[in-house]
């Protein structure tokens, strides 16, 4: 780490997004496009302006067009040049960004756990933001919740922050799920907590606080990840994880994302077709004449 700054983020993409097929059969689901850039750019660039500099990804087979859309593309920068297209090349400014990237393997699919373990010998000793690569936060990704998080981490010398979002009841089967300390109020929306659980059943539920694909842990995670069983699903879940750093004295804390900051999940059809219509909606050229199509046909 680079005095003391947390700039690193461990983003697995490993799974195989079994849920968006066929559209995922050649194709990595995090590099599905929503709007006009594909969802794992979304999650860069939110993160960048967070302060996060590095990003390791947990690749998988099939998902090297992930690396391809991270590189910088002389060929296709001097073939606009050449054919009169300078206009164009403003979209891909994101290539110059002053960010490294790493790439590490998940050799076996073995859970979401298991992925974020993958990357502890590249990681080291250093806390560091673990990012899904499936999911976007705020419209547009403007969201600054890992900055808060990571914020939080250091300013209570935290073990983990995890962000949460509200889901119906009925919902909770999707997520790992807070058992916080106390229940948040409105007055403060960070919180610690008491327990997490993996995907239980609405009754089995402590809360309705939905883990909302962005944490901050200190390396003390991968101990406890190399120790745990496989759990829901037969896979090794980092909710899991984080249960067992919680019942050994751990400090995890969550803060709520706050509604103008919603997660986009891409992860299924129905939220997928959401967010990409949302995204459509908001954009700048198309959006105003979009939503009157839509308008037509509803
Ligand atoms: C994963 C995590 C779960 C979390 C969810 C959304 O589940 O295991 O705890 O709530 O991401 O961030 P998955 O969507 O991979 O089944």
């Amino acid at each position: 780490m680079s005095d003391g700054k947390i700039n690193l983020a461990v983003v697995p993409v490993a799974g195989r997004g079994t849920r968006l097929l066929p559209l995922t059969k050649s194709q990595p689901k995090e590099m599905l496009p929503v709007g006009r850039k594909p969802v794992v750019q979304y999650v860069v660039e939110e993160l960048a302006r967070c302060g996060v500099e590095r990003f390791l990804f947990v690749t998988g087979p099939g998902k090297t067009a992930i690396e391809n859309h991270f590189d910088i593309d002389v060929e296709l920068v001097e073939s606009l040049r050449e054919s009169g297209k300078e206009e164009l090349l403003k979209e891909l400014a994101f290539e110059r960004a002053d960010l490294d990237y790493f790439y590490t393997r998940q050799r076996r699919q073995l859970g979401l756990g298991h992925a974020v373990l993958s990357a502890s010998a590249a990681v080291g000793n250093e806390p560091f933001v673990a990012a899904l690569g499936d999911s976007i936060i705020g419209l547009h990704a403007q969201s600054r919740i890992v900055r808060r998080m990571i914020d939080e981490f250091q300013r209570q010398r935290a073990d983990a922050v995890i962000a949460f979002e509200i889901v119906p009841r009925e919902d909770v089967v999707h997520y790992g799920i807070a058992q916080p300390e106390r229940p948040p109020d409105a007055a403060s929306d960070v919180f610690r907590l008491s327990g997490i659980i993996e995907k239980p059943s609405p009754a089995e539920a402590p809360s309705d606080l939905a883990v909302a694909a962005r944490y901050v842990f200190s390396p003390a995670v991968f101990e406890h990840l190399r120790a745990t069983e496989p759990g829901k699903g037969g896979e090794i879940q980092l909710t899991d994880a984080v249960q067992r750093l919680i019942q050994s004295g751990g400090k995890v804390l969550g803060v709520r994302l706050p509604p103008s900051e919603r997660r986009f999940d891409i992860g299924n059809f129905g939220s997928y077709f959401r967010a990409f219509l949302e995204f459509a909606l908001a954009d700048d050229e198309y959006g105003p004449e979009l939503r009157q199509f839509v308008q037509g046909l509803l």
